[in-house]
């Protein structure tokens, strides 16, 4: 790597304290110093329902997503989430409302910028099961063993070196816990440069598809599944599934409980 990973860092968080700074999100037109809002998609696009998002605070829905975890994660009541680079919270809350009130979602995101405006959004969104930490995905502050579900979506291209933030991920993971991320990956090789002001467009720092799920398999994760694909070029999002453990091959709840009478 041409450059150490906290230049790269630095880059990204100055980046994102800038969008996290503007009113409107990065959807909006953009403010003469942000015109390179690459990293920004329409909702539609990436597979939210405009229904879903109903209710959720405008500055929430800021268009740097580039798939929709939440709708692919199965979470039930209860469960206790965590999600890696929250930005502006969208993920955070559209979880909470299936987590309830007996469940638990923390966004962890590196950018006090964009903690600041999740947690605006949170208390606009009168939302009480919602947490956010300031810290590095690299390094979860989040317990051991805790965790049902870990999302992301759009963030760890931007981290320089993937196999920790799977590391993590793991950590905290229940046995039996589940990863559901959405990210910009390529099919062809990484850029032989690396350029810190790229980096946070979402395309520098994306690895091929087949090394992405190699970093999940060697983090200890089973079953890694892409459960969608987004855009057909070179460059493309898709969202992973993966477990900690077994549950893996384990049958969702209502089909045990058939079983367990029939078979
Ligand atoms: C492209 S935005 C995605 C935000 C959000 N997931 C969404 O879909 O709207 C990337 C976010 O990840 C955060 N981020 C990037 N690298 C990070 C890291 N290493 N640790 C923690 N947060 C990070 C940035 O601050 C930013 O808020």
């Amino acid at each position: 790597m041409t450059f150490p990973d906290d230049t790269i860092r630095i880059a990204v968080r100055d980046h994102y304290a800038e969008i996290a700074r503007t009113e409107t999100g990065c959807c909006a037109p953009a403010p003469p110093s942000h015109s390179d809002a690459s990293c920004c998609t329409e909702p539609e696009q990436i597979g939210y329902d405009p229904a879903d998002l109903a209710g959720l605070p405008d500055e929430a829905i800021m268009g740097l997503g580039c798939g929709n975890p939440v709708a692919l994660a199965g979470i039930t009541e209860g469960e206790i989430v965590v999600d890696l680079g929250s930005g502006g919270g969208i993920d955070v809350f559209l979880a909470a409302r299936k987590a309830g009130a007996g469940g638990r979602v923390i966004g962890v995101d590196m950018t006090p910028e964009m903690v600041e405006r999740a947690e605006r959004n949170a208390t606009r969104a009168g939302l009480e099961n919602v947490e956010f930490r300031l810290g590095l995905i690299e390094d979860l502050p989040i317990e051991d063993g805790t965790v049902d579900v870990i999302l992301s979506n759009c963030v760890i291209n931007l981290a320089p070196d993937k196999a920790p933030v799977f590391s993590e991920a793991f950590r905290v993971l229940r046995p039996g816990g589940r990863i559901v991320v959405s990210d910009i990956v390529r099919s062809g090789p990484a850029p032989a440069g690396i350029d810190p002001r790229s980096w946070s467009s979402c395309v520098d720092g994306a690895l091929a598809l087949d090394d992405y799920l190699e970093v999940i398999a060697a983090a200890g994760f089973e079953a890694a599944e892409v459960l969608r694909r987004d855009g057909e070029g070179s460059i493309f999002s898709a969202t992973v599934r993966a477990f900690k453990g077994a549950a893996a091959a384990e049958p969702p709840p209502e089909e045990r409980r058939a079983c367990a009478c029939g078979c």
